[in-house]
């Protein structure tokens, strides 16, 4: 029998600890390759003495014969790219003959950094809250066909004509509408040629290369970053990130076609987090909130963020195991709950009269929509350490029944620490 292909996908607003079980899981995929998405993500990975937060680099990169790989969908920071690599060199890890970058896959350039932060102040109160990385305006450049590929910036005519071209619009922004200083071709050109040299050795063309190891009977796992709620299509917008988060455009950003994927596993905290602007029903803001955050650290890997905590929202897990077509989930933090008296399940939101069962359409009616609760008892005591489900505290047990209850979704394993081994296995994945 061949071996599985999966796809790896936060359910929520991100961070749900996709980094921890990619990690783990990639000691059963041959391939692990990122989709979407740049460096607004940090995916953090703990093992032993070593805590890592990759924002570029698939998080599988530390098992060290399995191959790492950045497809076309995902857009690059080359300055963070190659930092990357250095901390892991620092740290022993031997990435030769097994990361490679897709030659499709689009360059942040400065000037995207730019226009991100610029625009963001011109919000103002509406500001989306990025993180200031460049991502927004490096996919709005991929679309309006003015992008700058790896591939370019191995040829210093292609290169310098796409920078001219890409820059004749912003320039007139950044001096006309936005108050910023200009960018000059020539700062660029050798900044970026650099690059080009550095980059060379890890492009090929990873729609052949992850299809031909198919061929050759390996796997592929492919790691999504962000969240189902950070969608562009789907998620809260316009409080959304610029690029397809969900599992069906990881596909598209590697290459592989959808009759290869056997299994689409969903990350979500026992609770829901998210940092940056926009809608979050279940937010609690007063000290509930505060006491979730300080427990569970949570405060945004890339930008260092207070994240925004609430209950666990089953319509915002219902709708996500359809959006992507969930086959198991993987329950993380679970651990943050204990010693919590009560803890609120939201299982619909009160609109206009009537429950409704999904997120509001309209963002008008966000504000409107009452989230509905059903409360459960919580348990105390550490329960990091444990290895199997039955010797959780009961009422922890039956707070996972009810989550697989109200959702309709399988639980495959449960998450209750950093650590790689922390973790209780209810369903091979693999
Ligand atoms: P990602 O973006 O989805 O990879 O998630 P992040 O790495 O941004 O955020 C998840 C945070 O929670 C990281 O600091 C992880 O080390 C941590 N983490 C992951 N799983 C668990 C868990 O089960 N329990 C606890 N306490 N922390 C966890
Ligand atoms: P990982 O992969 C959490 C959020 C930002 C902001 C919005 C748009 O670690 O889960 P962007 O810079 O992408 O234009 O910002 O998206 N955001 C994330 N939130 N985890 C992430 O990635 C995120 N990447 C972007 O906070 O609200
Ligand atoms: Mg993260």
């Amino acid at each position: 029998m061949r071996k599985k292909n999966i796809i790896v996908v936060g359910l929520q607003w991100g961070d749900e600890g996709k980094g921890k079980i990619v990690d783990l899981l990639a000691k059963n995929a041959d391939i692990v390759a990122r989709y979407q998405g740049g460096n607004n993500a940090g995916h953090t990975v703990v093992c032993g003495d070593l805590s890592l937060v990759f924002r570029l680099v698939p998080s599988g990169i530390l098992n060290e014969d399995k191959i790492c790989i950045l497809g076309n969908g995902v857009v690059i920071d080359p300055s963070v790219l190659f930092q990357e690599l250095k901390e892991l060199s620092t740290v022993g890890i031997n990435i030769k003959n097994r990361f490679f970058i897709s030659y499709k896959s689009h360059i942040i350039m400065p000037y995207h950094k730019r226009l991100d932060t610029a625009r963001e102040r011109l919000r103002g109160a509406g500001m989306i809250g990025t993180t200031g990385r460049g991502i927004g305006p490096a996919y709005e450049d991929k679309v309006a066909r003015l992008g700058i590929r790896a591939v370019d910036l191995l040829n210093r005519d292609v290169l310098y004509n796409k920078i001219v071209l890409s820059l004749k619009e912003k320039n007139y922004l950044f001096k006309n509408v936005l108050g910023e200083d200009v960018f000059n071709p020539d700062d660029l050109i050798e900044e970026y040629l650099n690059y080009g040299k550095k980059i060379k050795e890890f492009l090929i063309d990873a729609s052949i290369y992850i299809n031909e190891k198919l061929e050759q009977g390996l796997n592929v796992m492919l790691e999504g970053a962000q969240g189902t709620f950070l969608d562009v299509d789907h998620g809260t917008y316009p409080y959304v990130t610029s690029s397809n988060t969900v599992g069906g455009s990881s596909l598209a950003g590697v290459g592989l076609g959808p009759t290869k994927i056997d299994e689409v596993i969903g990350i979500t905290k026992a609770y829901t987090t998210r940092v940056g602007e926009g809608y979050f029903p279940t937010e609690l803001k007063g000290d509930d909130g505060k006491n979730i955050r300080d427990k569970g650290e949570e405060f945004g890997s890339v930008t260092g963020r207070p994240r925004r905590c609430g209950w666990f929202d089953v319509n915002l897990i219902k709708e996500a195991g359809r959006l992507n077509g969930i086959t198991g989930m993987v329950v993380t933090k679970l651990d943050v709950l204990s010693g919590l008296p009560k803890i609120k399940i939201c299982t619909g939101y009160m609109l206009n009269g009537s429950v409704i069962n999904h997120l509001p359409f309209s963002s008008s009616d966000y504000e409107k929509a009452v989230p509905l609760y059903e409360e459960t008892e919580g348990w105390s005591g550490d329960i990091s350490q444990i290895k199997d489900f039955k010797d959780l505290p009961v009422n922890a047990q039956k707070y996972i029944l009810r989550i697989e209850e109200l959702t309709g979704l399988k639980i495959n394993m449960l998450s209750i620490g950093k650590e790689r081994m922390q973790i209780i296995n209810l369903k091979n994945i693999f």
